[in-house]
Formats: C-alpha cells, sequence, structure tokens
C-alpha cells in the first residue's frame, strides 16, 4: 500500500512553522543541486500562517520561482484569490524578483476563458521548464511532465485538493499539465484552473498542510488508505516524497 507520512502537530502554528522548515530545507538542497527552486503555493484558508512564517525563512529567493497548484479565475485583487493571498503573506514581504512570480490567470486573456487562460499557463510552464528529458539534472521534465522542486496542497471536507474535486473527469488527465475546472459544489462558486495529478506526481516534495481535528482525521484515513474516493488520495509522486503536516 502506499503509505504517506503523516506527522501530526500540537496546533496548527507548528504545522505551519514545519511546512515553512521543509520548504526552507527544500529549497536550499534544490538551490545547491540544480540552482534554482520552484514552489508551487495552494490557497484556501489555511496557508496564511504558512506563507509569513515562510516570509521568515533564510531562503534564496533570486533563485525562487513561485507557481500556483490551482487558482480562482477571479481578479488578482479579489478576497478570493490564491495569488492575492500569497501576495499579501509571502511575496510582498520577501525579496522575490517579478520576474520570479508566475501566477496562474493571465492578465492578457478574459477571466471568462477558462479553456485559454489553462492553455496559456501550460505554454508558460512548458517554455520555463523546458523540454530536457526524464531526470535531468537541472529540473526539467519528468515522463513528460514538470518537476516542481516542492507542491504545497491543502484539502477540503470533501477530500478535493488543487482544484480537482471527487468524481470530476479531471481526475483521469493523463496528457495535460493544467486545466479549467468548472465544479458548481466549489466554494466559492467560480470557475478555476488547476494543475493535473500527474503534474503533482512528478513534484520532488510534495506536502499537504492542513489543520484542525476534522482535518486530521481526514488525513489520518486517506493515509491509512480507507478514503479512495478522495482526489487527495490520488497524488502519489513517483519519484518524490509525500508528506501530510496536520496541526
Ligand atoms: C483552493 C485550494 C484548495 C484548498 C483546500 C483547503 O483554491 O481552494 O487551493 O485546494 O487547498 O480547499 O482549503 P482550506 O485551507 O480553506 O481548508
Amino acid at each position: 500500500m502506499y503509505a504517506p507520512d503523516l506527522r501530526s502537530f500540537p496546533d496548527a502554528e507548528a504545522a505551519a512553522r514545519a511546512a515553512a522548515l521543509l520548504v526552507s530545507e527544500a529549497a536550499a538542497r534544490a538551490v545547491a543541486e540544480r540552482g534554482r527552486f520552484t514552489l508551487a503555493l495552494s490557497g484556501g484558508s489555511t496557508p496564511g500562517r504558512f506563507f509569513e512564517l515562510l516570509a521568515q525563512e533564510p531562503m534564496d529567493w533570486d533563485r525562487t520561482h513561485v507557481f500556483w497548484a490551482d487558482e480562482r479565475l477571479v481578479p488578482a485583487d479579489s478576497p478570493e484569490s490564491n495569488q492575492r493571498l500569497a501576495r499579501e503573506r509571502l511575496i510582498g514581504r520577501v525579496s522575490l524578483p517579478p520576474g520570479n512570480v508566475h501566477p496562474m490567470p493571465s492578465p492578457d486573456i478574459p477571466l471568462e476563458d477558462a479553456e485559454a487562460q489553462a492553455q496559456a499557463h501550460e505554454a508558460a510552464l512548458r517554455a520555463f521548464f523546458g523540454k530536457e528529458g526524464s531526470g535531468h539534472p537541472a529540473g526539467g521534465l519528468v515522463a513528460g511532465f514538470p518537476r516542481f522542486d516542492a507542491v504545497h496542497l491543502g484539502v477540503g471536507g470533501d477530500g478535493h485538493t488543487a482544484s480537482l474535486f471527487p468524481g470530476q473527469a479531471s481526475l483521469g488527465e493523463r496528457l495535460r499539465w493544467v486545466l479549467p475546472v468548472r465544479y458548481a459544489v466549489a466554494s466559492p462558486p467560480v470557475a478555476r484552473l488547476t494543475l493535473t495529478l500527474p503534474v503533482l506526481d512528478a513534484a520532488r516534495e510534495v506536502f499537504f498542510l492542513v489543520s484542525g481535528a476534522d482535518k486530521l482525521a481526514l488525513a489520518r484515513a486517506i493515509a491509512a488508505g480507507e478514503r479512495p474516493d478522495c482526489p487527495a488520495s490520488r497524488v502519489r509522486p513517483a519519484s518524490g516524497s509525500l508528506c501530510w503536516l496536520a496541526g
């Protein structure tokens, strides 16, 4: 059975601190080994404190590139924008060069055109990660998908992660890197973009950060293989690590 590493902490603050440390250590390794660090962030209500603590870590921001695992198709200054949360709590607090921030919705394409937005972001990722073959030392691709150094994920009460929702065809995607998502039950009920499962699975280090008793119980059930219905349980990095930080 695929058994992820589940680490439970006394409170949300301790879990957020562990997440900041995990990222900072992954960044140091990536910069030393490959000269750059690629990080994909999630949104929701949990990561704010993690972002604040990460902003205090001694990171080489010049060599760090920030992406998103998913995004709501709303203006960048909307309270519902994942990018806005990260800009307020992390990006705006560190010396990250503007060119190292790779937000999902393109300002050049109408937000209503989710398919064009998804294609544009995938093209941008393809340009960034290049066309190197599997296992390229500089990062590049693994089995045709981009190899993020670290991917931060959350989980919803229904088991969704990034914007991969239960029962949706997006879970079976095997070619595309980025998909548009329309799922009426999502909260907030807005169209989204999401990285696909093969992209999450190609990463070097994937970690879920969750808080609260309900999410800890869900994390335990997923880690024990009891919730195969949850999209979060489908994340299984092929040649990377996976852990859950719960507090
Ligand atoms: C989003 C997300 C999403 C999030 C979970 C957990 O855009 O909504 O990235 O996948 O990580 O819904 O969210 P909470 O932190 O609010 O529990």
